[in-house]
């Protein structure tokens, strides 16, 4: 373990103040950011037809265009609950955190996170209020995060995993929601939602990933825990992205097809046009990795059996 270098603690330090400024400049209220008085008035979609989970696959053709509709909101609907849950704790844990005097020596970085708790927190008041305004409800919490936060306690001076966890949650969630509300079709409260969270997502995102970059020195055990569960944790949450099962059954499709659902998972999780999508969604965060130094040859395998080889081979090549 080494100190934190003169050069990594300017820079940390510039970045978060900057962040700052933009918070204060601008952020997300649970009145004022939506268009909350405007009535939804047909059958709303909130995710674009292409990347509802079971497009490009059989199961298309056997829903309705009502059920499809439907799922639309629906898996929308378990994307804002999962933010509800993990902004909870985020709120809950960084709020420990500080109380406990965590960064202590980094005042601008303490002075950072009482900007990020509020937008947190409000976050998780306008997810709510959403799920409200589409008459839908909250879907339960997904079993991985229940112990998130004590799963991933620090190893070393600052709590980086946590940290850094919270980081590529934020990324790959947002990357899903914005592609999914790209098109004209999707309810414009859907796009306010999601469009509004993304703003101040990018803020919490650009943090995570500059408190990592500077930090990472002070910690060889989390460098290492990094380097080697990267792979396992972004396939994990990319395929988890994709859809809940528990959509399928609050909609109830006609066809009973739908109700195998280990079949349901296989076709919409390896159907080449997922394959695709995948790749568009993860292809920044390849690049992000390698840069940091998170992927390591040592690890090479582990990323190729969780199936990024495609997706890492030409990233990696142009780096060379
Ligand atoms: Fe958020
Ligand atoms: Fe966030």
């Amino acid at each position: 373990m080494t100190e934190v270098s003169a050069l990594h603690l300017q820079r940390l330090n510039q970045v978060t103040e900057r962040l700052i400024a933009s918070s204060e400049k601008k952020s997300m209220s649970t009145l004022y950011s939506h268009p909350w008085d405007e009535p939804v008035t047909e059958a709303p979609y909130l995710r674009r037809k292409e990347r509802i989970s079971i497009y490009g696959t059989p199961y298309w053709e056997k829903a309705t265009e009502e059920e499809i509709q439907r799922l639309s909101l629906e898996e929308m609907v378990t994307w804002w609950a999962a933010f509800v849950h993990l902004e909870s704790l985020v709120v809950e844990y960084y709020m420990r955190e500080l109380n406990n005097d965590a960064f202590d020596d980094l005042p601008i970085v303490r002075d950072y996170m009482k900007h990020f708790i509020k937008e947190e927190l409000v976050h998780t008041l306008v997810f709510k209020k959403a799920i409200d305004y589409f008459g839908s409800s909250l879907y339960a919490m997904p079993p991985f995060l229940r112990s998130f936060y004590d799963d991933n306690a620090g190893t070393g001076r600052y709590p980086l995993m946590a940290v850094y966890l919270t980081m590529v949650i934020e990324w790959i969630a947002d990357q899903y929601q914005r592609l999914d509300v790209e098109a004209d079709y999707v309810h414009p409260m859907a796009k306010a939602v999601v469009q509004e969270h993304w703003r101040e997502e990018m803020r919490h995102i650009k943090w995570g990933q500059q408190m990592v970059q500077s930090l990472i020195s002070t910690d060889d055990e989390f460098r290492r825990h990094a380097q080697e569960l990267t792979p396992v944790y972004v396939r994990q949450l990319i395929d988890q992205g994709i859809t809940n099962v528990e959509c399928f059954d609050r909609i109830g499709f006609a066809d009973p097809a739908f109700q195998d659902h280990e079949a349901l998972l296989d076709a919409v999780l390896y159907s080449e046009h997922r394959q695709q999508l995948n790749s568009e969604l993860i292809r920044p965060l390849l690049h992000y990795f390698i840069q940091a130094e998170i992927y390591h040859p040592d690890y090479h395998d582990i990323w190729v059996s969780q199936g990024f080889e495609a997706d890492l081979m030409p990233l990696l090549k142009k780096a060379s």
